[in-house]
């Protein structure tokens, strides 16, 4: 497999395990950065990369960034051509996972606001090895956290904590994945993926207020179901509705579309990914590689 070896620090393409930040800068003291994680997918039949929905992920990022107050950040422009450039750079023979990051690189206070940096990487990353057969998700007992505590419509990275503990109870209870509940009890999402379920034929996921990040893939996925001729809603789901779908699947950008045979040991459906998360995931498949014509706006080529 491919090895990344360069990154690209405020605009300087250098050694990928030569970029370094200070322990005590803001970014590494109080968690104060923000990200997007993309993928840039190799085309079978030309062997081309694109970046998948890169102005959507970019502009998640500036939303981040201005929640986040912080001062004088990269501009949408220089981040579109670096993500570009380090895919460019690394020549990936495969699929690449891509990180943007903007982070408060300086010593300062919990007030500080800048100097803002900036990195954009490239990695190797390997698909689910679940991605065919599924995984076994568990109801978490940690809480999503919440729009007024760490909002969890921006991609900081702080808010990992909280998935990473969710996930890490998940592994030592013997499930794949943890699903997570916001503080209304309501289902919110996976700890790193938003999460769909088919009831009565009707594709649901929980609406943009229930605590969850405003996921690319989410999106993709609603595009694509209203295209297939499902009939979707977005409303708040109970726990209990888990139980009792037909099919449960989570889809994230890492994770891409995935289904969950299991929530709580109680097989979803017969216990094996159903018609209609086949069905979406191919459709998923071939926007992302770009194996269909649809919706090229989609797809950035990288040069
Ligand atoms: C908490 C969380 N929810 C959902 C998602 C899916 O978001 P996207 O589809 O934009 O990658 C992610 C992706 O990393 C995530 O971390």
């Amino acid at each position: 497999m491919w090895q990344a070896h360069t990154i690209i620090h405020n605009g300087q393409a250098m050694p990928f395990a030569e970029a370094r930040l200070h322990p005590l800068s803001v970014a590494v003291a109080y968690g104060v950065a923000v990200f997007e994680g993309l993928r840039a997918y190799r085309n079978p039949a030309d062997g081309s990369f694109s970046v998948f929905r890169l102005d959507e992920h970019l502009a998640r990022l500036q939303q981040g960034m201005k929640v986040m107050r912080f001062d004088a950040p990269p501009t949408t422009p220089v981040l579109h051509a670096a993500v570009r450039e380090v895919v460019r750079l690394n020549a990936p023979d495969e699929d690449a996972y891509i990180r943007v990051q903007t982070q408060l690189e300086a010593l300062g206070t919990l007030a500080s606001t800048g100097p803002v940096g900036w990195i954009a990487a490239a990695l190797p990353r390997e698909r689910s090895a679940k991605f065919a057969s599924g995984l076994a998700a568990g109801v978490s007992s940690w809480t999503r956290i919440a729009d007024n505590a760490m909002p969890p419509r921006i991609k900081a990275s702080a808010n990992y904590h909280a998935s990473r503990l969710a996930n890490l109870q998940a592994k030592a209870d013997g499930y794949d994945t943890a699903l997570l509940l916001t503080a209304r009890g309501k289902v919110s999402e996976a700890a790193s993926a938003c999460v769909f379920l088919l009831r009565d034929g009707v594709l649901v996921t929980p609406g943009k207020t229930s605590d969850i990040l405003e996921s690319v893939t989410r999106d993709t996925v609603l595009v694509l179901a209203a295209e297939a001729g499902l009939v979707v809603e977005q409303r708040d789901v109970d726990r209990t509705e888990l139980y009792v779908a037909e099919e449960v699947f989570v889809c994230g950008t890492g994770q891409e579309l995935v289904a969950i045979t299991s929530v709580d040991r109680l097989p979803v459906g017969d216990g094996r990914p159903g018609p209609v998360t086949r069905q979406l995931q191919a459709a998923y498949e071939a926007v992302v590689r770009g194996t269909t014509t649809a919706h090229p706006e989609w797809r950035t080529p990288v040069r």
